[in-house]
């Protein structure tokens, strides 16, 4: 424990661990899911998702990743060697470097999109305009692949300063500004003429929308969102001290997660139907609505740049802790250096990013089950590999790990009672694990 990293302050903790959770999947990816999904019926469902199996996942994650302070695999090892859970971890791994892979090309929108901002790009355009922006740019082989690889040079940059100094500083700052200016939007946009119409889009249900495919979408968009079922929240945890509260921190940085995302859908929503678009765009659907947006807003210059750049740090602190799966993972099971981990990480996922950046331009037609590159590393990714990875997880915690072992993580070393014990640990042991896997199997037409 000693020469490892930890968490110098209590914030740090927090900060850092919801600096993973929020970010485009939030932003960007929460709407376009809500769009396509019929509203109010995703939220229900991802709601459901996110307070009956988000948290007891994450708290199984915080339990063994505190329990142990090791990298995913030597720490499921250490809990009970043998055992063929451990293989969750190189799902995880797996997991990880294909969502870095696929996110760096949306953080690379984001990225061209701070640059149009700044340079007055993003200002007196009609909608067409827009959308014609948005395609012209992704489909342009050159340019998505360039801001890509930049972006992953940035994340690379970042990474070789180590655990405190990069991410904690970067999260602790930007995480309540990107927050507050959220809310600004969030009033703008209750004051569009539409906003009736988007409030009742996203929280007045129709509940014959609910589909297996809604379901899974739902619950592949909670871990995601939460950064869940890839070992990742466990291996921050494995640098967290003995004092932080486990059960409080998955509370807190589950419900400010929510909260961010459905502050997004408050803003994208009522302006989707005031400016007549389409809720079922796709991954399109904020690029072509968050422009419009500042243009109205008075000073709208000054909110673009400032916002794609918040969405900027908002992306790196989640790369940041989507790559330090790997990394530790290299580092301490292959015994290579911290600064050739992090190459190595930087170089895969500069690969394959790069193939998810051309699948909007040249590589459009390369389609595997239907889907082009990006779209099966996110569908594969999220939908498949997370719950996969969430039902160990929790099988693990619920089922293999000393009981003990458990309720001193959840007790914090007995330094605080924690009245819902019970309710917790039937959620790890039964309600997750089956939840997960019947919703995972329905949603994928196997039942
Ligand atoms: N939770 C992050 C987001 O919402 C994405 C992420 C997924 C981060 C998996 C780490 C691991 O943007």
């Amino acid at each position: 424990m000693s020469n490892r990293a930890q968490f110098v302050t209590k914030m740090g903790v927090i900060a850092a661990t919801v600096g993973s959770a929020v970010g485009l999947g939030n932003i960007w990816r929460f709407p376009y899911e809500a769009g396509q999904h019929g509203g109010g019926a995703f939220l229900i469902v991802y709601l459901l998702c996110v307070f009956l199996l988000g948290i007891p996942v994450m708290i199984a994650e915080f339990v063994i990743g505190r329990s142990t302070h090791s990298n995913a695999l030597t720490a499921l090892q250490k809990l009970k060697p043998g055992s063929s859970l451990s293989k969750v971890s190189y799902i995880g791994i797996v997991a990880s470097l294909m969502i870095l892979s696929f996110y760096s090309v949306v953080a690379g929108w984001i990225m061209e999109y701070l640059f149009q901002a700044v340079t007055g790009g993003l200002s007196g355009h009609t909608s067409e305009e827009y959308a014609t922006l948005f395609s012209t740019f992704t489909v342009n082989p050159w340019r998505s692949v360039m801001w890509t690889l930049i972006f992953l040079l940035a994340n690379f940059m970042v990474l070789r300063r180590g655990i405190e100094k990069g991410i904690e500083r970067i999260s602790n700052i930007m995480m309540p500004v990107l927050f507050v200016m959220l809310l600004v939007f969030c009033v703008n946009s209750l004051f569009m003429p539409q906003a009736k119409k988007g409030l009742d889009f996203l929280f007045n249900p129709d509940f014959s929308q609910i589909t297996p495919k809604v379901m899974l979408g739902a619950l592949g968009q909670a871990f995601f969102s939460l950064s869940l079922g890839l070992t990742c929240l466990l291996t921050y945890a494995s640098y967290f001290s003995d004092k932080t509260p486990l059960v409080r921190s998955a509370t807190v940085v589950a419900l400010l997660d929510t909260l961010v995302a459905i502050l997004s859908g408050i803003i994208i929503f009522p302006a989707v139907f005031s400016f007549d678009m389409e809720p079922a765009a796709g991954p399109k659907l904020v690029f072509q609505i968050l422009p419009e947006i500042f243009q109205q807003l008075p000073g709208g210059y000054l909110w673009s740049v400032a916002f794609f750049l918040l969405l900027f740090f908002a992306s790196i602190t989640s790369t940041i802790s989507m790559s330090e799966i790997s990394i530790t993972y290299f580092v301490e099971a292959h015994k290579m250096s911290r600064s050739r981990a992090t190459g190595l990480n930087t170089v895969i996922a500069m690969t394959f990013g790069t193939l998810c950046a051309l699948s909007f331009g040249v590589l459009s037609d390369f389609k595997v089950f239907g889907m082009t590159l990006f779209e099966l590393f996110d569908y594969v990714s999220s939908n498949i590999m997370l719950p996969i990875g969430g039902v160990m997880l929790s099988v693990f915690v619920g089922w293999i790990v000393d009981k003990k072992v458990v309720e001193e993580q959840l007790t914090d070393y007995g330094a605080r009672k924690i009245t819902l014990m019970r309710p917790i640990r039937f959620c790890i042991r039964y309600v997750a694990p089956l939840c997960i896997s019947l919703i995972f199997l329905y949603g994928l037409g196997v039942l």
